[in-house]
């Protein structure tokens, strides 16, 4: 059977990517930063899965206001890195896993979840930055992705405690595939952070480190805040954090089993207009 052995949490700040392509990451801005996930690119080396299930948001650029699906799984053979504004990252070619994708839309949909089946769709920094932060400048990446894109852009965006629990529709799912692969979610987005109107530039460290601490050691409590506490304690786009319950609620300890062993924490602001929070949790 498959098995999900991780989650990886992190934020995924467009400027982030921008400073690895252009080779920043030793600048004095950058670098405390970028160190924080030292421990991170070797610890993906020595626990490198076959498959990433990768909760992200797209940014209105494989969606617009024409089609908004509330959560969309990737099911392609492979996703080009998008074209933001910049020109698309010099990064790889996202490689899918069509059957895996297929069979946890199959499960996911029958556990009652209304997912939208992706077939083709180019992916932007909401997917490529964590990949970046976490893996480095690869020639290929070292891994399958199935992205799974989740509305958090365009109001209304689904509560933390659906999210949560689509993470257990997804565990379940994972653990039903007939073929032995070690597979990752990673929950990306986030932490405070709001990009308009008056309050843009908000940073709120206190709550972040309250989220990180309750999303380790009591995640049913953080899949109890409502909406209305992200937006006004992170900022309109700290709502990115829902995203980080799918992949909380897939870990071992939500469906009985021991607590995860918590591998990294690391927390650091500002990068860009944005607080970034980073977690490492191994299933027992
Ligand atoms: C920034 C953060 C985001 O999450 C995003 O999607 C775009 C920009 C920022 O901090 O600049
Ligand atoms: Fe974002």
């Amino acid at each position: 059977m498959a098995r999900i052995t991780a989650s990886v949490f992190t934020s995924h700040v467009p400027a982030i990517g921008a400073a690895i392509d252009l080779g920043k990451t030793q600048e004095a801005y950058w670098q405390p930063l970028f160190q924080g996930y030292e421990f991170s690119k070797q610890w993906m080396k020595d626990n490198t899965p076959d498959v990433v299930f990768l909760v992200y948001n797209d940014h209105a650029t494989a969606f617009s206001l024409d089609l908004i699906p509330t959560f969309a799984i990737g099911t392609a053979a492979s996703y080009q890195p998008a074209d933001e504004g910049w020109g698309p990252r010099p990064v790889p070619v996202v490689e899918g896993h069509p059957e895996l994708a297929s069979h946890i839309a199959q499960s996911v949909i029958q556990q009652d979840f209304d997912l939208t089946i992706v077939n083709k769709m180019d992916v932007d920094h909401g997917l490529t930055v964590p990949l970046s932060l976490m893996c480095g400048q690869p020639e290929k990446w070292p891994f399958k992705v199935i992205p799974f894109a989740v509305n958090v852009v365009q109001y209304p965006v689904p509560s933390g405690r659906r999210c949560f629990q689509l993470g257990q529709a997804i565990r379940k799912a994972v653990e039903s595939f007939d073929g032995d692969l070690n597979v990752q979610i990673w929950g990306t987005g986030g932490m405070s952070h709001q990009l308009q109107g008056p309050r843009a530039g908000l940073i709120n460290k206190e709550w972040d480190n309250a989220f990180l601490d309750k999303l380790i050691a009591d995640p049913a409590a953080a899949a109890a805040i409502p909406h209305i506490e992200y937006v006004r304690e992170a900022g309109s786009e700290g709502i990115e954090l829902v995203m980080w319950l799918i992949a909380r609620g897939a870990m071992a300890d939500v469906a009985g089993g021991p607590a995860p062993k918590l591998a990294h924490r690391f927390f650091h602001v500002p990068a860009s207009n944005t607080a970034v929070g980073h977690l490492i949790l191994e299933n027992a």
